[in-house]
């Protein structure tokens, strides 16, 4: 694993499973508490997976989960984000029957400052600003993302986990979305689960490529661009 410091997150031997099908198998990532970390690998791999146990959606058999020097691995995902993790999921990020204005409504309950977020948040994303009253459901795959993105930064995380956070977009607004996450991981951590490679190494420090639900490489990102070994784990 890179050597990276006093790291904010740090999961340790992770086994996470379905049923009893096992998906991850002793997965060790550290996340600096500042910059971005990519986590690659082809379909299936076990990304999502990892996301989810990182967040309290699933629940590992195994392994541990330390966020901020606290023990987080028994921890519910409400009481994660509310200790700063966050976290846009490949799907489902929106109420899509609810307008724009209500999602960042319902992000926006969770915290002190109320509507004075949702400011800061439209300056990042201005296009949602003129999709207030549209139902999230009509919204582009680029705006829907940037929703997603949108709330869960309401919560003001230490650490933005995304999966696809460019899955469905538009090229032409994957620039944008790029844009924002490298000005994000200047001032918190950012975990990304992407298919487009330069986009994941260019907003990453460190990469870890998953395959077959283990960490098979890593090292930062410079290095592991030119690592032979990576065309090889990202090949279908
Ligand atoms: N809900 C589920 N039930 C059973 N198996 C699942 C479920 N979700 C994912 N898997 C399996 O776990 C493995 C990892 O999947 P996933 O984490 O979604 O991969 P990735 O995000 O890298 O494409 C795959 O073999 C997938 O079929
Ligand atoms: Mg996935």
């Amino acid at each position: 694993m890179p050597d990276i410091g006093a790291p904010l997150l740090e999961a340790a031997d992770l086994c996470t499973y379905y049923g009893t099908s096992q998906a991850l198998f002793d997965v060790s990532i550290k996340v600096p508490s500042r910059g971005g970390v990519a986590i690659l690998g082809r379909n299936g791999a076990g990304k999502t997976t990892l996301l989810k146990t990182l967040s309290g959606d699933l629940k590992p058999a195994r392994g541990s989960i330390r966020f901020d020097n606290v023990e987080a691995t028994r921890l519910r995902t409400e009481q994660r984000v509310r200790k700063g993790i966050g976290y846009v999921p490949q799907e489902h990020g929106v109420f899509a029957k609810l307008t724009v204005r209500e999602n960042l409504l319902v992000g926006a309950m969770a915290t002190a400052d109320g509507e004075e977020g949702i400011e800061e948040v439209l300056a990042l994303f201005p296009k949602l600003g003129e999709r207030m009253a549209q139902q999230a459901g009509t919204l582009s795959g680029g705006e829907r993302k940037m929703l997603a993105i949108s709330r869960a930064l309401l919560a003001h995380p230490y650490l933005l986990m995304l999966d696809e956070p460019t899955e469905g977009v538009w090229h032409g607004v994957v620039d944008e979305i790029a844009e924002r996450l490298h000005q994000l991981a200047q001032k918190i951590a950012v975990v990304i689960v992407e298919q487009h490679l330069k986009l994941a190494l260019g907003v990453s420090q460190y990469c870890y490529v998953m395959d077959r639900g283990r960490i098979a490489l890593c090292g930062e990102s410079n290095t592991i661009r030119d690592d032979p070994e990576l065309v090889r784990l990202l090949a279908p």
